[in-house]
């Protein structure tokens, strides 16, 4: 096959129709489940200032910048994220808004990540941020949407399972398990990779990063991956402080499972979120199989908006991604098949009736129908080819006795069946 001899950049895509159906099919569910939790949909520009990032994001994305100078010297990036410029756009306006502040946006993302599977160098994220509300039922509420969105396309807690941690809570109980202050961000950083990375390369590190002996960082990994509820508790039991930060997570599970979502969540201290702006509570889904990459990340971030130099408000959000969910949904066959459908296609017996047929096609599009018809004069057969190929669910063949009458022919494509109908009840 000729092709243009220009190719598509690596890590981009192109949407013909029946992608961009499945893409439209996934961004639907997202936004009817928002809407019905009270969410706003809001968006913002595609390039920001380069600073926003740099000082925001964390090193893993400003590694993976799309970045250049306009042509008015200025250092701009294509975003990588949303929440940079979520912050920005409430640390103009929060102050006159009512709080808390519910929006959501599904915006294009650029990172120029390494090629792997279930990253692409440009994806859509589904972007929910409850701001102004510190409570944990923020909490709760926003893994529900996560929740909720992947239901609402057809997913079940057979497919998917959210690993839910606290940062707060992991920092208190590695400092329990042996590891100085200093070792935290370190300690946190190997945790973060446990998934990608074999566990004797995880602990060579940990020992080399915090000055922890091997038995010592084994213990550590060992009773990180194991922790529940229950061993938090008891480990924390002496530190006030952590004990609430325990009594939170419970609380944060046990309104989940009061709205019917406990089976998808499981605490997970393995969980870190590779970015930098998280406080709190943090959350990544995956499939239950494991095959795949996080479908969705998200967590408290308390002082970013602060820090984008707005108002003080704690915030809660999560981004999920449509490549991995692609994947998901191919895998457990509940993609939409493909059909491009179309009401009406009008057929002529000869060129003559062309007027009539214009006519026609144009009172039932005034009606709201879809409606196609050839362009060229074409015999009977050829038209009523097409009309299959395009999907039309009715023809209408206008021949000159009907027409005479004020009739014409409907012709129902499922059935075969033929009726003559008056020409006047279609329009
Ligand atoms: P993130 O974990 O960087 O979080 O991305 C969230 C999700 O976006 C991932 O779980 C994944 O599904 C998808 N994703 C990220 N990068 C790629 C990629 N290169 N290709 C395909 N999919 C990708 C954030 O971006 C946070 N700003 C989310 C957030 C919103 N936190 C609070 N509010």
């Amino acid at each position: 096959m000729a092709t243009s001899g220009f190719a598509r950049l690596p890590g981009f895509r192109d949407f013909p129709p029946e992608e961009l159906a499945l893409r439209s099919h996934i961004m639907q569910a997202w936004r009817r489940v928002s809407r019905r939790y009270g969410f706003l949909e809001y968006d913002g520009p595609p390039l920001e200032t380069l600073d926003l990032y740099t000082e925001k994001s964390g090193d893993e994305i400003v590694g993976q910048l799309y970045t250049f100078t306009d042509k008015g010297e200025r250092q701009v990036a294509m975003r990588p994220e949303m929440t940079p410029s979520l912050a920005r756009i409430l640390g103009d306006r929060s102050r006159g808004m009512s709080k808390p502040i519910r929006w959501f946006a599904v915006p294009q993302l650029f990172r120029y990540e390494r090629q792997q599977r279930g990253r692409l160098r440009e994806h859509f994220q589904w972007n929910v941020d409850l701001v102004g509300e510190e409570g944990v039922a923020a909490d709760a509420e926003v893994l529900a949407v996560a929740i909720d969105g992947l239901r609402e396309l057809g997913l079940t807690s057979e497919d998917f399972r959210a690993r839910v941690s606290d940062r707060r809570v992991l920092r208190a109980f590695l400092v329990h398990l042996g590891v100085s202050e200093d070792g935290l961000p370190q300690a946190f950083a190997v945790i973060d990779k446990l998934d990608r990375q074999p566990r004797d390369k995880a602990v060579e590190a940990l020992v080399s990063r915090t000055g922890l002996t091997a038995p010592q960082a084994e213990r550590v990994l060992e009773s990180v991956s194991s922790a529940t509820l229950d061993t938090l508790e008891e480990a924390l039991a002496a530190r006030d402080d952590a004990g609430s930060d325990v009594q939170r997570l419970r609380d944060y599970v046990e309104a989940l499972r009061a709205m019917g979502l406990g089976d998808f969540v499981e605490i997970d201290l393995g969980i870190v979120r590779g970015l930098a702006y998280y406080t709190g509570i943090v959350f990544e889904l995956f499939d239950r199989k494991g095959e795949l990459r996080a479908i969705c990340g998200g967590g408290r971030y308390d002082r970013l908006l602060e820090l984008v130099g707005g108002e003080p408000l704690p915030a809660v959000g999560f981004g999920m991604g449509d490549v991995v969910l692609g994947e998901l949904l191919a895998e457990r066959k509940l993609l939409p098949e493909f059909a491009s459908a179309l009401d009406y296609f009008i057929v002529t017996v000869s060129w003559k009736q062309r007027g009539e047929a214009l006519r026609l096609a144009h009172g039932l599009r005034e009606k709201g129908h879809s409606v196609s018809y050839a362009f060229k004069e074409q015999g009977v057969g050829k038209q009523m080819k097409s009309a299959g190929k395009e999907g039309a669910r009715e023809v209408l063949i206008l021949g000159p006795d009907e027409l005479a009458r004020g009739r014409v022919v409907l012709r129902d494509m499922e059935s075969g069946s033929e009726q003559e109908i008056e020409l006047d009840t279609l329009t």
